[in-house]
């Protein structure tokens, strides 16, 4: 209800209680009563007793509403599950996939304020406070198991993209999936699967963007390593923009990635690429292995 109520709101201009009554086919308490929750999510509303409410602003939450305002995607996003707290939207990603307790379509996003339990690769902690984008995306991509590192990789090319549009700062991938900038993590990329020999299950891609996290909010063990958006360029970053340019990003690349297009894009990665012409070491089990990347393996 509160989403149809912000259908009729319009920004900077009046609209009274009685019409959006009557429009929503609702009493007027009943408005009065989501116009408090619109408050209390965030969105700025004054009232006037002849001339109705009047929208001053938008939250920069990660809510429904607001992420979709304006999305351009066809399928990504269009079905979210926002959670202000969580332990991991990939937990949930995953159980939504795997359970299929309701008609979980490909591109349904878990987003979260904050992660309680954020997860990283190697079973490393995520750390996920108020102020980054940490969300979950599920695919069920009719494509081969050996896909999934393509995933990975186009998901780091789209994140780029994004913050690229954003934010005009150029971040740099490391292999296989790290976004830095300065040689510091902005974000990580953590995709787990349910694959059969030669079909995927369902693919789940969660993405950590530090977006507005202050350096001193950072713990002191990766303080050194991780920097934030909102550092780099002096001031707050838009999260619901950034998230919507990664959604059409990603979807744009996933479509490459379906038609076969994989070449095109890791000419892209490797436009952005920081590892290429260095020495990299990859822990594969117990075996480390040194050598020159050369975006080869990837392929
Ligand atoms: C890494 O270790 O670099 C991967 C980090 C991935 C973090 C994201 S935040 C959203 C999603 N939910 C999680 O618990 N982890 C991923």
């Amino acid at each position: 209800m509160a989403n149809d109520i912000l259908k009729y709101l319009r920004e900077k201009e009046y609209v009274s209680g009685e019409v959006l009554a009557k429009k929503l086919d609702i009493s007027r308490v009943a408005v009065w009563k989501q116009m408090q929750k619109l408050k209390y999510l965030g969105y700025k509303i004054t009232s006037d007793q002849n001339m109705g409410y009047c929208l001053i602003s938008r939250p920069d939450l990660l809510i429904p509403q607001e992420v979709q305002r304006g999305l351009s995607t066809t399928f990504i996003g269009k079905k979210i599950f926002y959670f202000s707290e969580l332990e991991s939207t990939n937990i949930i990603a995953k159980e939504k996939a795997l359970h299929r307790t309701e008609a979980i379509d490909e591109g349904t996003i878990i987003i979260a304020e904050r992660q309680t339990a954020g997860k990283g690769r190697l079973g490393r902690e995520w750390f996920s406070p108020a102020g980054g984008i940490w969300l979950s995306i599920i695919l069920y991509p009719q494509l081969p198991p050996s896909y999934i590192p393509r995933i990975t990789l186009m998901t780091a090319v789209a994140v780029v993209k994004a913050i690229k549009m954003c934010t005009q700062i150029e971040p740099q991938i490391k292999w296989p999936n790290d976004i830095l900038i300065n040689d510091k993590k902005v974000c990580g990329i953590l995709t787990e699967m349910s694959a059969e020999l030669d079909i995927i299950n369902w693919v789940v891609v969660g993405i950590g963007i530090n977006v507005n996290i202050d350096h001193q909010k950072f713990p002191e063990d990766i303080q050194a390593n991780t920097i934030s958006l909102k550092e780099i360029s002096g001031k707050k970053v838009l999260r619901v923009k950034l998230a919507q340019t990664f959604l059409q990003e990603f979807e744009k690349y996933y479509d490459k990635l379906k038609r076969k297009e994989f070449p095109s894009i890791l000419e892209e990665w490797k436009l952005y690429s920081h590892t290429l012409g260095r020495e990299i070491r990859v822990n594969i089990g117990e075996n480390i292995i040194e050598r020159i990347g050369t975006g080869q393996a990837v392929c």
